[in-house]
């Protein structure tokens, strides 16, 4: 099985080249991982034996394959538990949900709102057009409502969440409070604001220099003393330690304090 640098070189031009993705943002690691597990699924013995195998099928799944949508409703509870206690006790909060897959953070942040009683607006925002269609709908096949239901910030599940012939839907209450779209999060509108920004389990699949340009994207989104909530796995890089104080180092909750 040919292994070479030069072979996985050459998938990748081909994902720059025939699917438009630039590739160089992602780290050569994860994007290595990502395509061996697409030869490994079509059987391939080494790169060029997987080039010979693209077709546009395998081409879509291997673009596909590299926008991970892995997420869940309330995502690492312990999360929420803390932004449910920063939330604020009245008026209206705006939040950012960047790199939101197909919504269920978006939703859980509405859902935390409304359960604390304030007004709020919520964006969710994905690169991956299918991720934010799928979002928009509110339709979801699967939803784990047993452990939504032991969740102790939230009173009642079926307030927001309804099962729907035989999948589930979020309620008018949670779905009004969000807007979704397409874009990539190094490209916001500048003069967007937010309160709370959530950046989760986006910045582990990009390399250094994407993970400086999103953050210095999100940073000047923020208000000043607003939170930013990344990853349970991801690391605030050194150069922001002024810009913003740790809320809590584990759960990966930073507040902006300013340039
Ligand atoms: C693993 S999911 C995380 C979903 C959610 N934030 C969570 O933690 O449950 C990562 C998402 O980031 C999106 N993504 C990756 N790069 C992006 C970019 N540059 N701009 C916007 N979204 C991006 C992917 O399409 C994917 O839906």
């Amino acid at each position: 099985m040919e292994t070479t640098d030069d072979g996985l070189d050459r998938v990748i031009e081909l994902l720059k080249d025939e699917a438009g993705l630039d590739t160089g943002r992602y780290s050569r690691s994860y994007l290595s991982r990502r395509i061996s597990s697409r030869m490994r699924s079509v059987g391939a013995d080494g790169y060029d034996d997987y080039l010979a195998k693209v077709d546009e099928e395998e081409r879509g799944r291997l673009v596909s394959a590299l926008w991970i949508n892995v997420t869940e409703f309330f995502r690492n509870e312990d999360v929420w538990e803390l932004v449910h206690e920063l939330l604020p006790e009245d008026g209206e909060v705006r939040a950012l949900s960047a790199g939101c897959s197909e919504g269920r953070e978006t939703y859980s942040f509405s859902i935390l709102t409304a359960e604390k009683g304030i007004d709020a607006k919520v964006e969710g925002v994905d690169i991956d057009g299918e991720a934010v269609k799928r979002a928009m709908s509110g339709r979801y096949d699967e939803v784990d409502i047993e452990r939504l239901e032991n969740l102790d910030f939230l009173s009642d599940i079926n307030r927001y969440i309804r099962e729907d012939g035989d999948g589930y839907v979020v309620t008018d209450e949670v779905r009004d409070r969000v807007g979704f779209h397409r874009s990539d999060v190094s490209d916001l509108m500048r003069s967007l604001s937010f309160d709370f920004v959530l950046c989760r389990n986006l910045l582990i699949y990009v390399n250094d220099s994407e993970k400086a340009s999103v953050l210095e994207g999100l940073t000047e989104v923020l208000n000043e003393g607003g939170y930013l909530v990344l990853g349970k796995t991801e690391r605030m890089p050194k150069e922001y330690d002024d810009a913003f104080e740790t809320v809590d180092s584990r759960l990966r909750v930073y507040r902006y304090v300013g340039d």
